[in-house]
């Protein structure tokens, strides 16, 4: 997905509304306010609902045209915003908690872009603190659950998903938006590791896995049936 093109991200929120996994990562973060770093936020949505709430929020993502959404957002005032990629961020700071959303961890395609980004986790958690982030379920067919899905959305939007390819662990595919003034494509290729696969990674990054669940209501992962692989790490030893 083209997240540099000012149109999708002006469109990712019609798209993405707010939804359960927000909810979950709010309830993450609980009550008492602390510091949160926002890997791939995107246009910010949870950042901002974070900062509402009184937490010290930074979001990062590499995306200048999803940056620029987030800002004109209320509270954005609230949260630093950093342009840069996960793997290459750096901070002389450590945070309480620390999430990749919306499924940003796929977006990554290799191992060393993984552990590079579970690195940087690793290298600004607090003692204590607590990481979490999700990825789909690779058990699940995605591949016939998406299909050709047509999607009409506020605004005139219409969103089509046509799946243009499966290798391996990676599914692409090409997202199509028409709207009333114009239309316009952009192609997209997310990896789906296994729960063990991302285990070992997080593992060799020095995080240990605290809890895996499987749904947005803090349900038990089960490894045929869950739709979502959602795990919340800690420092190891
Ligand atoms: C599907 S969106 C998720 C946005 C937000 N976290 C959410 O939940 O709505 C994926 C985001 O990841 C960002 N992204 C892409 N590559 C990245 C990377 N290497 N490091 C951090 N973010 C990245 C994109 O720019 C995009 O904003």
């Amino acid at each position: 997905m083209d997240y540099q093109h000012a149109q999708i991200a002006e469109f990712y929120d019609i798209a993405n509304p707010w939804a359960e996994d927000a909810d979950f990562y709010l309830s993450v973060a609980g009550l008492r306010p602390c510091s949160v770093l926002d890997l791939g936020c995107g246009t910010g949505t949870l950042c901002c609902a974070l900062a509402e709430l009184g937490h010290r929020v930074t979001g990062v993502d590499p995306a200048a045209a999803m940056l620029t959404v987030a800002r004109n957002k209320p509270h954005a005032e609230r949260v630093e915003w950093v342009e840069s990629s996960a793997q290459r961020y750096k901070a002389p700071r450590r945070f309480d908690l620390i999430v990749m959303t919306g499924h940003a961890f796929q977006i990554l395609l290799t191992d060393a872009d993984a552990l590079a980004v579970l690195k940087t986790m690793r290298g600004h958690l607090k003692q204590g603190g607590r990481v979490a982030f999700e990825t789909r379920n690779p058990r699940v067919d995605w591949v016939d659950a998406w299909g050709e899905r047509v999607r009409m959305l506020p605004g005139g939007l219409i969103e089509t998903l046509e799946i243009t390819g499966e290798d391996g662990e990676s599914i692409s595919f090409r997202t199509s938006y028409r709207f009333p003034t114009g239309a316009l494509t952009t192609s997209s290729t997310l990896r789906f590791p296994s729960r063990e696969h991302v285990e070992a990674l997080i593992a060799r990054s020095g995080l240990v896995v605290r809890d895996v669940f499987g749904d947005w209501n803090s349900g038990s992962f089960e490894a045929v049936r869950s739709r979502e692989i959602i795990f919340i790490a800690q420092m190891a030893g």
